[in-house]
């Protein structure tokens, strides 16, 4: 599609809007970035970022012919219909994640000289959070979270091939103005709360691959084995150990083996005063939830 009838702000111009609006480039379409930072902007026009440096040559080359716009405020522009992509930072704070920029974002948005308008929140969120903020979509505004699962580091590759694309939409009519500048992105309408929690907990997971494997990396230097050639063998078992078996939320762990291996495990750490607090409290997890489904009875 072309965009002559539209106009698409992304608002947020740190990695994950720079992402966006690089795909939304690539696929002739034309961007007009927001960021309230000045001195971001500055660090985009000197290629100053700490990101892909060829994602960023290609945006300033979108820059310069113009396709990519790069203001601190939204700007009028006389077409039917907006998309805005929000892409700001939700850092954590002590209730659980700041949302000055999110609130910020969508009163500019509500505040803008436009008629159609559909905004498309892509930053993180924890679940719970759009359900609170859907009084501020007022009656006319269409509505997606589109969360992003790129990694900065590989951040062009996972543009090109997400790890995971999926969105939800306030309605059926947000889904179909979606489709139009993302198209072949599954869909569904009013999960924003499963959306919030997949992405976080997304993210959990990934953190407890990287500490369950660094915990096998140091019982090898204690029992003298090399964890790497373990972990090559451990991943490639496709069959249980990187599966979809074993992750389906509701039942305990049963059975013999897996608790008596977890206990011997425990035990000879225990002895060598190896911390392993990934491993040691998978016993306590699963006593946990016996109780709780026992209580639920
Ligand atoms: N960085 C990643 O690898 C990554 C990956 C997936 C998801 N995310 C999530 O995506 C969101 C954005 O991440 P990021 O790393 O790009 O954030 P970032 O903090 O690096 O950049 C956000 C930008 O938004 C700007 N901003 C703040 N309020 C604004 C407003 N009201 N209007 C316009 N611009 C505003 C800031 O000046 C900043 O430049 C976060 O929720 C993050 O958790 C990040």
């Amino acid at each position: 599609m072309s965009n002559s009838n539209c106009a698409i702000h992304v608002l947020g111009l740190g990695p994950v809007g720079l992402a966006t609006s690089w795909d939304l480039l690539n696929r002739g379409l034309s961007v007009f970035g927001v960021d309230t930072s000045r001195q971001q902007l500055n660090r985009i026009l000197k290629n100053d970022l700490n990101i892909d440096l060829s994602l960023l040559s290609d945006i300033s080359s979108f820059i310069e012919k113009k396709k990519f716009t790069l203001s601190e405020s939204l700007a009028d522009y006389s077409v039917q219909n907006h998309y805005y992509i929000v892409c700001v930072g939700t850092p954590t704070n002590v209730e659980g994640i700041n949302l000055d920029s999110i609130k910020k974002a969508i009163h500019d948005i509500q505040s803008h000289n436009a008629v159609n308008k559909h905004i498309i929140i892509r930053s993180t969120l924890q679940p719970g959070i759009l359900n609170a903020l859907k009084p501020l979509f007022k009656d006319h505004t269409l509505f997606s979270y589109y969360p992003e699962f790129l990694r900065e580091k590989d951040i062009k590759d996972d543009v090109l091939n997400p790890p995971l694309s999926i969105a939800t939409h306030l309605n059926h009519i947000s889904q179909t103005s979606f489709d139009k500048i993302f198209p072949k992105i599954e869909s569904s309408i009013d999960q924003f709360t499963e959306l919030e929690a997949l992405k976080v907990l997304s993210n959990a997971f990934h953190a407890l691959k990287v500490s369950y494997a660094n915990e096998i990396f140091r019982l090898g230097e204690v029992f003298n084995f090399n964890s790497h050639f373990v972990m090559k063998a451990f991943v490639s078992d496709k069959k249980l150990n990187i599966s979809e078996l074993y992750l389906k939320p509701g039942e305990p762990f049963a059975g013999h083996c897996l608790e008596k291996d977890l206990k011997a495990l425990e035990t000879i750490t225990r002895h060598h005063n190896l911390k392993l607090p990934v491993i040691a409290s998978i016993i306590q997890s699963n006593d946990f939830h016996k109780a709780h489904l026992m209580q639920k009875k």
